[in-house]
């Protein structure tokens, strides 16, 4: 292992974050490794040495993004292999986790990538709201799911990727959608509110797994900057023109990825478990996100739902 730890910051790219750091030998898993910032992070580790597990509910386009980087990659890298997984599915999480146990697979590095934005009211599998659902209970029951297989491999790291959007989230809303109106029946149902919700719970998440696993594993939560992916589908001609005028303004997708490769592999964050990061540093979260008491009732809240649907 080597790093000449280059000064690191907001035009980083994710290879740059890596500063020769060697992952031969490790395992990592990437969620929604079919798009966007998920490509990128599955690329890098692997160019690190890591085995790389790209998990993806549309196996066939993440069959076709392996292709074309195992194609790019050096000899050397890590290897990419990819598996069905549908973070809206409590079903599907939990087949995905016994398979896994199953393989006698380590677990070095878990990024809790997947992501969507701004979706049209609707729900999980299981009846919960869909933002919600997917990027936090989704990524929580997984963790749990694969908790033993990291705690056999540890050292290790759990990267998850939140936003700058966290600020829209409020943890009394989210707590009445956990708790008392998980498909919003009874209150308006606003997108990016939603979507605020599930980013802060990204971050207590990250919070309390710090303090639950800690200290063999390690727990980061992120905002990767602003990047022209696919994420902004849900949007229309707004998310389009966005994506278009916007891009000079914006992160390209390398240097989106950096923050997750700096959360998953960088030597100075040894002894910082449950920050939050930013800009590859760490970085200050809204109160909200600071909230440890918050964070051990999110954590309570998902346990039970996920037991409750198990
Ligand atoms: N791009 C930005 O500006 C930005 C800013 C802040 C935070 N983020 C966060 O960064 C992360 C990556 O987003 P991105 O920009 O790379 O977006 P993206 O290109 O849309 O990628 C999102 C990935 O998540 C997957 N996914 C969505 N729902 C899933 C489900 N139910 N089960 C499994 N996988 C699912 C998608 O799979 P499909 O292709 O099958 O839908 C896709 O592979 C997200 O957590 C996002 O919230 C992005």
């Amino acid at each position: 292992m080597h790093s000449c730890m280059a000064n690191l910051g907001a035009r980083s790219t994710a290879e740059e974050a890596l500063r020769g750091i060697s992952l031969r030998g490790k395992t990592a898993l990437v969620t929604g490794a079919s798009s966007g910032l998920g490509i990128e992070t599955s690329r890098v580790l692997a160019l690190a040495g890591a085995n790389v597990v790209m998990a993806a509910r549309n196996t066939a386009a993440a069959e076709e993004v392996a292709r074309s980087l195992r194609e790019a990659l050096p000899r050397g890298a890590g290897i990419l292999s990819v598996r069905a997984l549908d973070l809206a599915d409590l079903g599907s999480i939990h087949a995905f986790a016994k398979a896994y146990r199953a393989r006698g697979e380590p677990l070095h590095l878990l990024v809790n990538n997947a992501g969507v934005m701004a979706t049209p009211r609707g729900t999980t599998a299981q009846g919960h709201e869909l933002q919600l659902g997917t990027n936090h209970l989704g990524h929580f029951a997984l963790t749990m799911a694969l908790e033993p297989v990291l705690r056999a491999s540890a050292p290790g790291r759990v990267v998850t990727v939140s936003s700058g959007l966290h600020v829209r989230g409020s943890t009394e809303r989210m707590m009445e959608t956990l708790r008392s109106d998980p498909s919003y029946q009874k209150r308006k149902y606003v997108p990016f509110d939603a979507y605020g919700d599930s980013k802060l719970a990204n971050i207590l998440f990250a919070r309390e797994l710090a303090n639950r696993l800690g200290p063999a594993i390690v727990a980061f939560s992120l905002h990767p900057g602003v990047i022209p992916t696919p994420l902004s589908r849900n949007l229309g001609v707004g998310g389009w023109l966005f994506r278009v005028f916007g891009r000079p303004f914006m992160k390209s997708v390398p240097q989106g990825a950096a923050t997750t490769i700096f959360g998953a592999t960088a030597p100075e964050l040894e002894g910082r478990s449950g920050e939050y990061l930013s800009d590859c540093a760490i970085a200050r979260s809204s109160s909200d996100g600071r909230d440890s008491e918050a964070a051990r009732v999110l954590w309570k809240e998902s346990e039970r739902l996920v037991a409750s649907t198990a």
